[in-house]
Formats: structure tokens, sequence, C-alpha cells
């Protein structure tokens, strides 16, 4: 068998640590097996998953240390395996790798053919990269979990959060087919930046009215898309129209009590946690937005992949606005 060449790749060797663990080292460019592509990677995005992978939090993740973080990919198809029939080596495409395996802080990674998605030239790596597991939790956040036509008719929506990865992308999403009122939560310093995504009102998170999610004018919310953490759920309550619902995307073991008792009591206002799959069907939509200029990815912060332990320490403060980006 052919020796393999070796790859740069950021890994690290079990769980906890944050940035200071993550170890460069060098290892073997991985073979594609049946249904992969191998993907020289151009650019990935960080989630909080990502760190919360690290942190031993997530039951059964990753399958086995030393383990190469990250899931959101945009490179170039180097190699394809056996049965993989709609790629070849030279087309650029994003993906979204397995959070068992990770990969994608490496040089190369590989990918299922069924989470790949082509990229049209005019959609740049770091812009693409934004998307897999952001752009898509909020899209199906919105339209599947929240069951809102992005065309109308009209909802009140709030989008906490707003400024982070998740949000900026739920926001532009929501105001798409401009049908929907949007409040938005963020931060001061953020607050032009979420106006500038589309959001009719904002609410800077810091003040008292930001704390109660009051909307300025005074709307009720049919739909929260709720990004952020420890608001509780009479908070959420005492500003939701009467079928108003809270997607919880970051939900804790308390919100599925309170899911289940929404159940149990027939509540018409509902907290629904929320943990979104990605489907590549909608990576491939959100690509074309970008191609045709209706959505955008922000990007925080663009590191070498040698300085991948930056990137991961801003993951970690929680503080990004937009999407963080690891190049090659
Ligand atoms: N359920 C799912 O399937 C799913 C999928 C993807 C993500 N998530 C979760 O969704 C959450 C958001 O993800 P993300 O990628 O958007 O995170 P992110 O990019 O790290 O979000 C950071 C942003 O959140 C803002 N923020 C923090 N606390 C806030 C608050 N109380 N009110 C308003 N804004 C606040 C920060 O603003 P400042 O810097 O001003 O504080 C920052 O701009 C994470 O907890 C993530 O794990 C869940």
């Amino acid at each position: 068998m052919a020796e393999r060449r070796l790859m740069h790749a950021v890994q690290y060797d079990s769980y906890g640590g944050g940035a200071v663990a993550l170890k460069h080292v060098e290892v073997p460019v991985p073979t594609p097996g049946k249904g992969e592509v191998l993907l020289k990677i151009e650019a990935r995005s960080l989630n909080p998953f990502d760190c919360r992978i690290q942190s031993g939090i997530i039951p059964f993740l990753p399958q086995k240390f030393p383990y190469i973080p990250a899931t959101d990919v945009a490179g170039e198809v180097m190699e394809v395996g056996s049965d993989v029939t709609n790629f070849k080596p030279g087309n650029k495409v994003v993906a979204v790798l397995s959070a068992r395996n990770g990969g994608g802080l490496g040089g190369y990674a590989l990918a299922k053919e069924n989470s790949v998605v082509a990229r049209p030239p005019e959609v740049s790596a770091a812009e693409a990269a934004g998307l897999p597991i952001a752009g898509v939790t909020a899209y199906l956040a919105l339209t599947e979990a929240a069951g809102i036509k992005l065309d109308g008719p009209k909802k009140n929506i709030l989008v906490t959060a707003a400024s982070g990865g998740v949000g900026h992308y739920a926001v532009q999403l929501a105001k798409l087919g401009n049908q929907h009122h949007v409040t938005a939560t963020c931060g001061t310093r953020n607050i032009d930046f979420v106006k500038s995504l589309g959001a009719d009102e904002v609410v800077d998170y810091t003040t008292p009215e930001g704390t109660g999610l009051k909307s300025p004018s005074g709307l009720k919310y049919d739909v929260v898309i709720h990004c952020a953490r420890g608001i509780p759920w009479s908070t959420f309550k005492a500003n939701l129209s009467k079928n108003g619902k809270v997607i919880d995307l970051t939900p804790n073991p308390k919100a599925f009590c309170i899911f289940a008792w929404h159940k149990l009591t027939f509540s018409k206002k509902q907290l629904l946690p929320c943990i979104i799959t990605p489907k590549s069907e909608s990576l491939a939509w959100l690509v074309g937005l970008v191609k045709e200029g209706k959505l955008k990815t922000t990007i925080d912060s663009t590191h070498p992949l040698s300085k991948a332990e930056d990137a991961w320490a801003k993951m970690m403060s929680g503080h990004a606005t937009g999407k963080i980006i690891v190049e090659t």
C-alpha cells in the first residue's frame, strides 16, 4: 500500500484543558472509504458545540482520542472513495463533518458524500464555512421547529443573541421575505451591527428592558428563536402572544421538564427544546442565498491554522460577533 502524505493538524488527547490543550501535530492524510470524499480544507468555522465536545459534556463524543475537532469546513475535493457519484477531484465544496470523528482542524478531512454541497465560485471558502451548523440551525429553527414561512404570513419574532453565529443568520433569514417583524437582543457594542442585519427593533441585553426581553414597541412574540442562555421561562411567558412558542436552542434539563409540563397541560404557550441535525439540502439552499447576495456570513475574526488556539479561545469566550474562521 502506498504511504500517505503527512498533514498539519490540531488535536487534543483528552477532555478539558481549553485552548492550551490543543496540540499541533503531523498526521497522515486520511484515505477516503466507500461513500467518502477527501477534502483539502481551505476554511473552517468553529461552533460552541466544538468546545462543548472538548469539555466532555456531550455523551459518546468524541468517538476516540486523539481528536481533531471542528465539523464545518469548506475546501476542494482531492480524492473520492468508491460509490461516490456526485463529486470529483477539483470540485469546490462546503461540508459538515461527523462530530464523532471530527477532522476540521486538519489540513485534509474525510466527509460523507451526502454531507457535501457544491460551492459556486461566488461563495468564498470562509463565507461557506460559516454555514453548516450555525446557518442550517437558524434556518431549520425558523422553518421546521417554529413552522414559519419566510415569505409570510407575518409573525412577530424574537431572536436572542442575534450577534452570534446562529442569531446573525436567523435575523437575516427571518427578514428575507420582508414579512416578519424581528426583535433582536444583543450587547451594547453590537446594536448597530444587528440593525444592519435587518432587525426591526434591537434590545440591549445588558439593560433592564433587555433582561426582561421587552419589545420597545410593546409587541408580544409569536416565536422566539432562543440562542442565548440563562433566561427563565417566566420571562419568556410574559412576552409571548397567546400561542407563542420558544424554540430553545440552548436547552438545559429544566427546559425538558417545562416542555413535558406544557404537553401534559395542553399549554398554548410552549417552550420547545430543540437540537438541530444539519441537512445538506438546507445547506445547499443557504449557499444559494449567499451566492445571490441575500445572506451574508459576518466574520468575527480569521485565524491561521497555525494559531488555531487563538480561535478556540475566542470561541470559548462566548463573545463572537458572527463566525470565527480558521484558514489554512
Ligand atoms: N440546539 C442546536 O441544535 C444548536 C445548534 C447550534 C448552536 N446551538 C447553541 O446556540 C447557542 C448560540 O450559538 P452561536 O453559534 O450563535 O454562539 P456564539 O456565536 O458563540 O454567540 C455569541 C454571541 O452571543 C451573544 N450573547 C451572549 N449572551 C447573550 C445574551 N444573554 N443576550 C444576547 N446576546 C448574548 C454575545 O454577545 P456579547 O459578546 O455582547 O456578550 C455574542 O455576540 C450556543 O449555546 C450553541 O451551543 C444549538
